[in-house]
């Protein structure tokens, strides 16, 4: 019988007869840099003179409601370029050289249904490895084994449709991860997950090979990150080691939970 690997494995598989991989759970280092970076969408301001460079293999970014956090994934990632300013991503522009950035990054979006294209899971994780370049062969051979790794082989003909939205997720993140991007964000990738898949999950992550960018309002999310940036409507606030940023928005947040009033939620 075949045994599937467990899904806290992440690492890439070593071609037979070369060395076991090497201990990935300190990932390897990226490099993000924010220049007076804005962007406006139908006339609104939603992300605004951002200005950071930051060297981190785990970058958490914390946010309230609405203060900009997956429009700045979706930049990051280059599915929107800025207004004004510039990002790069490990030197390169990734709204600009989409050549490079599905080398260098894979997205997990926050809502899977704008993720899946295709009716059956295997098909969806096949699509974004022969957008990589592979063979359609090969492509449907690394689908399974990203299957295989998560345990989920059962999965591979299953209609996305018919499964749960946590188990969509991680549809969208095995996606993710069998492209072997250099770079992972991950927009709340924990929200709707129950508390053993979520705690397989971040499991997983510590292991993954290259750097990951992860977005959450909840600073326990992101307990592992070594480095944090706080937006707080569409500006950074904060940039700095993880322990520090997450303390001093976990004691601002609290400040404003104690009060009653919902409408500083709409901007
Ligand atoms: N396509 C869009 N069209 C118009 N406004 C948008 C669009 N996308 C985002 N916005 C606005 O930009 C602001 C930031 O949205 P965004 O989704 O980036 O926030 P967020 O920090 O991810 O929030 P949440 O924690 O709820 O996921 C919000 O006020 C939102 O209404
Ligand atoms: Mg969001």
């Amino acid at each position: 019988m075949d045994r599937e690997r467990p899904m806290s494995d992440l690492r890439p598989q070593p071609a037979s007869g070369q060395a076991a991989g090497r201990d990935a759970s300190q990932g390897r280092p990226a490099r993000l840099e924010m220049s007076q970076l804005s962007l406006a969408i139908d006339g609104r301001r939603i992300l605004s003179g951002l200005d950071a460079a930051i060297d981190f293999t785990r970058l958490g970014v914390l946010g309230r409601n609405g203060s900009g956090k997956s429009t700045l994934a979706r930049v990051i990632a280059g599915l929107i370029a800025p207004d004004d300013g510039q990002i790069t991503l490990n030197g390169k522009d990734m709204a600009r050289d989409r050549r490079a950035a599905i080398l260098e990054v894979g997205i997990l979006f926050q809502n899977p249904d704008h993720q899946i294209i295709f009716p059956t899971v295997q098909e969806e994780l096949a699509f974004g490895l022969t957008q990589q370049g592979q063979g359609k062969r090969q492509a449907q051979e690394n689908a399974r084994a990203i299957l295989a790794r998560f345990g989920k082989s059962h999965w591979a003909e299953a209609a996305v449709s018919t499964l749960s939205h946590g188990q969509k997720h991680l549809v969208c993140l095995m996606a993710v991860v069998a492209m072997q991007p250099r770079v992972i964000v991950l927009d709340e990738p924990f929200a709707g997950l129950d508390i053993p898949t979520r705690m397989q999950l971040r499991r997983a992550l510590r292991q993954f090979p290259g750097a990951s960018i992860h977005i959450s309002h909840d600073p326990e999310d992101i307990a592992d990150c070594d480095t944090c940036l706080w937006l707080d409507e569409g500006t950074l606030l904060r940039a700095g080691p993880g322990p520090e940023v997450t303390a001093a928005y976990l004691a601002a947040m609290e400040e404003r939970g104690a009060g009653d009033d919902l409408s500083d939620l709409t901007r």
